[in-house]
């Protein structure tokens, strides 16, 4: 028996990092997974490899924050699998390092459409089907960004800020129902979003400045976020609800400091 057997799962984000990690993590814990990612021929491979890993797999190409994309996406796992037990709003773009004076409301806008309405979204469609069994887990990637500053750019932080609000309050609106929602905040994690800033620290030969501020002293990879979205989503958490779990290596737990060993 896997941790999550007999679950439905969704996962957006699936194609690449750390939704594809989680992706192959809960079909591998036994749950009947429902992939979706922008990207098709991404999002195709991740399910692909599950299949060869022998988990069940439905891939779907959807724009998280297309409403009526969302709403197909969360049907079809309820028309494929019977139901959705899981939802892990993972899909999150970073808008890149643009300087403030530079930002414009359609940035803004794209940022928050995927990051926080996309969520938001996700969570609207799914969640009728968890309240009505009285029981499902929603899990959304917020980031460390999201706690305080120094970790992306302003209208990224803000958006990550607004998901890690978004899990408070619907695990509260969510009151007495049974369904639990919390994010996870990861720190520096090496995927398809963090790619420019490892290859750019390899090409100048300084890769093994990358991740030495947290006091692991070191980067994370996708799987260590994924278990961490495995563990939210089984009923392993069942008492854990309306939190922003960082899984930083400790990142956040620091106040600056210049003296590192
Ligand atoms: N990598 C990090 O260091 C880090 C740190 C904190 C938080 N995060 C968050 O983790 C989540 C996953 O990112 P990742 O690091 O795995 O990056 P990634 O780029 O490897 O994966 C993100 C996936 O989301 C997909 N996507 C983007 N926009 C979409 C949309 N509108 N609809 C559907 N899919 C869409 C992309 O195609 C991609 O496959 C994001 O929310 C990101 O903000 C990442």
């Amino acid at each position: 028996m896997g941790r999550l057997s007999g679950k439905r799962a969704i996962v957006t984000g699936a194609g690449s990092g750390i939704g594809r990690a989680s992706a192959r993590l809960f079909a591998a814990e036994g749950a009947k997974v429902v992939a979706i990612d922008l990207v098709e021929a991404a999002v195709d491979e991740t399910a692909d490899m599950i299949r060869k890993e022998g988990g069940a797999v439905s891939s779907v190409a959807a724009d998280v924050s297309n409403e009526t994309a969302v709403k197909d996406f969360v049907e079809h796992c309820a028309a494929q699998y019977g139901g959705v037990d899981v939802l892990y709003a993972n899909a999150g773009i970073s808008g890149g390092m643009v300087p403030l004076q530079e930002q414009t409301v359609a940035y803004w806008q794209q940022i928050l459409a995927v990051n926080l309405i996309g969520p938001f979204l996700a969570i609207k469609y799914a969640s009728p089907y968890m309240l009505k069994q009285g029981k499902g887990s929603i899990i959304c990637t917020a980031s460390v960004a999201g706690l305080r500053a120094n970790a992306g750019a302003t209208a990224y932080s803000a958006s990550k800020a607004g998901v890690i609000s978004l899990v408070q309050t619907v695990a509260n609106e969510f009151y007495g129902s049974g369904v639990r929602v919390n994010a996870i905040c990861p720190g520096l994690i090496e995927t398809g979003m963090t790619k420019p800033i490892f290859d750019g620290a390899r090409a100048r030969g300084s890769d093994d400045k990358i991740g030495q501020l947290n006091p692991m002293k070191r980067y994370g990879l996708p799987p260590e976020i994924a278990h961490a979205a495995l563990f939210l989503a089984s009923d392993d958490a069942s008492y854990v609800n309306g939190q922003a779990i960082a899984v930083d290596g400790g990142l956040s737990s620091t106040h600056p400091f210049a003296g590192r060993r």
